[in-house]
């Protein structure tokens, strides 16, 4: 039995080594992202940066198909729109993104922030009366717009690899939003064939060529259009995408330690006074 365990103990040691001997990546550093600690949030005007970069970047190979245009638009998305009253000239005027105080939310089907976002896109969908399959102009319902039909035509795009669904990307990969950063700035400049030497993939040789360069998106805030603001913007969207729940849990998650914390004092408070008159 024990010389049984041993074994099992020394072949599982064995295997975690060897795995960890196989992904010879270079681990990604810490990038310093609001979102990191226990309270932290999202910067909603990266997120609403970063979806830009996805849109006219990624998005020609890379879907994300768990993601409708309307969950821009939802309480928690980076195209939220509020209607918030000026205290100088006394009118409502909408606002996007969750203002500091008030404002009222207005629901998605009326943002025409989200209505244009998803107008913007080519939608090819079965026409309801004729059947066939017809270019349309995206609506707020639809999921967004996927680049390939199938995984097939993706390979047969891309060099036989897979740009996979970025929907829960950050999630789905160890290191999450860190390693998305370090990829995308970590391209060495070297290529071999149609792979491009990246130290932080696994196997050092990626098959996505670099996707961003300085000034290919334009930015209308003034940030800097630079790789690195490009990486960091649309890493911060997809872990967004990911978490969209994120900032919401952490504020439950304090609400119920400070219940537990409460509660706790009043149990000892308790328990002293009920054993108070006993010597144990
Ligand atoms: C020209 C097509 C193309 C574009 C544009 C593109 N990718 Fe990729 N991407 C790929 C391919 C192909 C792969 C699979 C690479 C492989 O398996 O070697 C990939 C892989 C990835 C991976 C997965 C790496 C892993 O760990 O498996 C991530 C993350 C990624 N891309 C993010 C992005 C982001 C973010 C953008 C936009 C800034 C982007 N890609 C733009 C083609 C593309």
């Amino acid at each position: 039995m024990l010389r049984a365990l041993t074994l099992a103990a020394a072949l599982t040691v064995a295997s975690v080594g060897a795995a960890l001997a196989a992904s010879d990546a270079e681990h990604p550093h810490d990038h310093a992202f609001s979102f990191d600690s226990p309270v932290g949030s999202y910067d909603m005007g990266a997120v609403q940066r970063g979806y830009q970069v996805y849109q006219q970047v990624c998005a020609s190979c890379h879907s994300m198909d768990h993601l409708s245009y309307r969950h821009l638009g939802e309480r928690n998305g980076p195209f939220a729109l509020y209607m918030v009253r000026n205290h100088e000239t006394g009118e409502l005027e909408p606002h996007v993104g969750a203002p500091a105080h008030g404002g009222t939310f207005v629901d998605v089907t009326e943002n025409q922030y989200v209505r244009a976002i998803a107008a913007g896109v080519t939608i090819n969908a079965v026409d309801p009366n004729t059947g066939q399959l017809t270019d349309r102009p995206g609506r707020i319902s639809d999921r967004f717009r996927r680049p390939f039909p199938n995984e097939i035509a993706a390979r047969a795009s891309n060099g036989g690899a897979y740009p996979v669904d970025l929907s829960v990307i950050t999630s789905a990969r160890h290191g999450g939003a860190d390693y998305i950063y370090a990829l995308l700035t970590g391209y060495t400049g070297e290529s071999r064939g149609a792979l491009y030497e990246n130290p932080y993939f696994p196997g050092h040789y990626i098959a996505m060529p670099p996707p961003l360069a300085e000034g290919v998106v334009p930015y209308e805030d003034g940030s800097p259009t630079t790789v690195e603001q490009y990486a960091a913007d649309v890493t911060h969207f997809l872990q967004w995408a990911a978490d969209p729940h994120m900032e919401q849990r952490k504020r439950t998650g304090i609400v119920v330690l400070t219940f537990l914390l409460v509660l706790a004092g009043l149990m000892y408070l308790a328990y002293k006074q009920v054993w108070r008159n006993e010597s144990h």
